[in-house]
């Protein structure tokens, strides 16, 4: 699929159809991993795949999703046949950029302007949607609450110096008419290009 074609098409799915998907698409969506971009080639970012049906339903209840559903909503996360839960291990960033050619004047590690570790989750995050896409599926994200995150270190052995960022459900699309009336994308406009782009300089051109 051509970019262009492709890019309209990603939207947040919150309900799938029962099928599993087969092992070598969820390849080649999560191996796009090694093509993200990181910062000081970090390579920081790490996924878990998640497909076994007991952890799936561990994450939906750690969420309240019951309730949700309970409430008329899709099933989002227990309808998905596959969970990629987008990790980020800092510890990455700080032994790259206490190297030689990434230190600053003074020879020490730099003041990190962002955290480039959750920049670059972000980044491996949005292959995976997009990646689902050019696969004919669909993808949806949500990000770590703070009561999923032990539930997720617990069921999936993540280690204690590697932090889960976001989860993306990945399926092929089911109706979600419940969610799609109340999510932010159906209930708020999309921004002006104006607001959001600036060219040469934020506020117009400068007066000379
Ligand atoms: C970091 C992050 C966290 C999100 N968390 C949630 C969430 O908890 N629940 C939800 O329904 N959507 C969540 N979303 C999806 C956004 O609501 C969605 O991207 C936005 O409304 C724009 O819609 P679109 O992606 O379909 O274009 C999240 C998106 C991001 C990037």
């Amino acid at each position: 699929m051509e970019f262009r074609d492709l890019l309209p098409r990603r939207r947040m799915v919150r309900n799938y159809l029962p099928e599993p998907l087969p092992r070598e698409v969820l390849e080649r969506i999560v191996e796009t991993v090694r093509r993200a971009p990181s910062a000081g080639y970090s390579q920081g970012q790490r996924l878990v795949v998640v497909t076994d049906d007991a952890v799936r339903l561990a994450i939906a209840e750690a969420i309240h999703e019951p309730d949700r559903v309970a409430d008329g909503f899709e099933p989002w996360v227990q309808s998905a046949p596959a969970l990629v839960v987008v990790c980020t291990r800092e510890d990455d960033y700080h032994d790259r950029y206490r190297q030689a050619d990434k230190l600053d004047e003074q020879g020490r590690e730099i003041d990190w302007p962002v955290p480039y570790w959750h920049f670059d989750a972000g980044a491996a995050a949005m292959l995976v949607l997009l990646t689902a896409v050019d696969e004919g599926l669909a993808a949806g994200l949500f990000g770590v609450f703070a009561e999923l995150e032990p539930v997720l270190r617990e069921h999936l052995a993540i280690p204690d110096d590697v932090t889960p960022v976001a989860v993306v459900t990945l399926g092929r699309p089911a109706a979600d008419p419940r969610w799609s009336a109340v999510t932010s994308r159906a209930t708020r406009p999309r921004r002006p290009l104006t607001q959001l782009v600036h060219w040469e300089r934020w506020g117009g051109r400068r007066e000379r």
